[in-house]
């Protein structure tokens, strides 16, 4: 059996890890968990039936002895947190945004060995955009996509004390909310060369930004457009792709099936109908981990998706286009998402 540890007991642990444990129950034993709430993370090791809890990641990799670690805490703890799990030689599949720039996902990236670092982004794995994935060279040329958050938080969201600022959740709903159709468009259209972005804080208590638009352009030629909003009391993710010889769109909000997907070719032919679910992430993942070898969402796919959201906030801050190639560490926003700004 796989010994997993589950790290921060909070919302996304119960409501998405654990029933995609259970789902991996006949390969995957969850051994321990740990929050810096030691007395939740008792709790839900009661209420879960898991046999032991601790109140620091040390403690927990200490004692469990864990083969792979589910990173659940607040993005501002990540890297320092996955660094610490890679050096104990365990795996860590790390809730999004994996960290808060890529300066700390190239750290993470380099403490890897022997265990990868592989960050959650489910809607990749759903049938549906595999499906994409597979039939897309068959469509012709891409020329254009559309990649639409259009979801609502309100006031009281932002209440938790680690939301609302740079340091502590790693930036706005660009990477916190749009990352993950993003993270969809990006593995059907490939590398982007050039973004341009204009964001806004128009109704929200937050350093960052709640409604932020930009133009993609891709190594392919196509071009994207992304809209991002925390505003929109009418919610829905929205994606579409138009090819030469094909448009594909998929309608959903905080996960799909196949039925969510319309396409114009008689080539969309799912063969079966997985969900976008953590449980469709996590099976490939121990997959992997069965095999020993590095497992998708890991390295350069891991990256992906927060080196379109640092486009997308250098472009803003600057007000001008910015490409793919000057997100070096020579640039200020390859450290910090506010290009060096933190208020707070
Ligand atoms: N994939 C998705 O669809 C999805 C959806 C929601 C949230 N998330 C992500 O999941 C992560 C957690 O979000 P949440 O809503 O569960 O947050 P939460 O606040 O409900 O839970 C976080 C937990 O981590 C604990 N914690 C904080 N610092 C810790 C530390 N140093 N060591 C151990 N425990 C610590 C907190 O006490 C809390 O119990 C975030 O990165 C968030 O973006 C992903």
């Amino acid at each position: 059996m796989i010994r997993v540890a589950v790290v921060g007991t909070g919302g996304i642990a119960g409501v998405c890890h654990l029933p995609a444990l259970r789902a991996q129950a006949h390969r995957a034993e969850v051994v321990a968990v740990a929050d810096v709430d030691r007395a939740r993370a008792a709790v839900f090791a009661r209420e879960h039936g898991i046999p032991s809890f601790h109140g620091s990641v040390a403690e927990l990799l200490d004692q469990a002895r864990p083969d792979v670690v589910h990173l659940c805490t607040p993005p501002g703890g990540h890297a320092v947190q996955a660094i610490e799990c890679l050096k104990s030689g365990a795996w860590v599949w790390i809730e999004k945004p994996a960290c808060r720039s890529l300066a700390e996902w190239d750290a993470i990236t380099a403490a890897e060995g022997p265990g990868y670092a592989s960050v959650v982004s489910q809607h990749r794995f759903g049938s549906g955009a595999r499906h994409l994935r597979e039939i897309a060279p068959l469509l012709g040329r891409p020329v254009a996509a559309l990649c639409v958050t259009a979801w609502f938080r309100d006031h009281d969201y932002f209440q938790v004390p680690w939301r609302g600022r740079f340091r502590t959740e790693g930036g706005g709903p660009t990477v916190g909310h749009a990352i993950h159709q993003m993270d969809v468009m990006l593995s059907v259209l490939g590398d982007w060369t050039e973004v341009s972005a204009m964001t806004a804080t128009l109704d929200r208590d937050v350093e960052y930004e709640d409604v932020a638009m930009a133009t993609v352009r891709f190594a392919s030629g196509a071009l994207a457009s992304v809209a991002t909003s925390l505003l929109s009391r009418r919610e829905e993710s929205y994606l579409r792709f138009d090819f030469t010889g094909a448009s594909v769109e998929l309608r959903h909000l905080y996960g799909y099936r196949n039925e969510d997907w319309t396409a114009t070719t008689d080539l969309w032919q799912p063969p079966d109908d997985v969900p976008s679910s953590h449980e469709a992430q996590l099976s490939v993942l121990l997959d992997a981990y069965e095999k020993n070898e590095r497992p998708p969402m890991s390295a350069r796919q891991g990256r992906q998706a927060l080196e379109l959201a640092t486009g997308i906030y250098a472009s803003a801050h600057r007000r001008r286009p910015v490409t793919r190639a000057e997100l070096t560490p020579d640039d200020p926003f390859y450290h910090r998402l506010d290009g060096g700004a933190w208020t707070s």
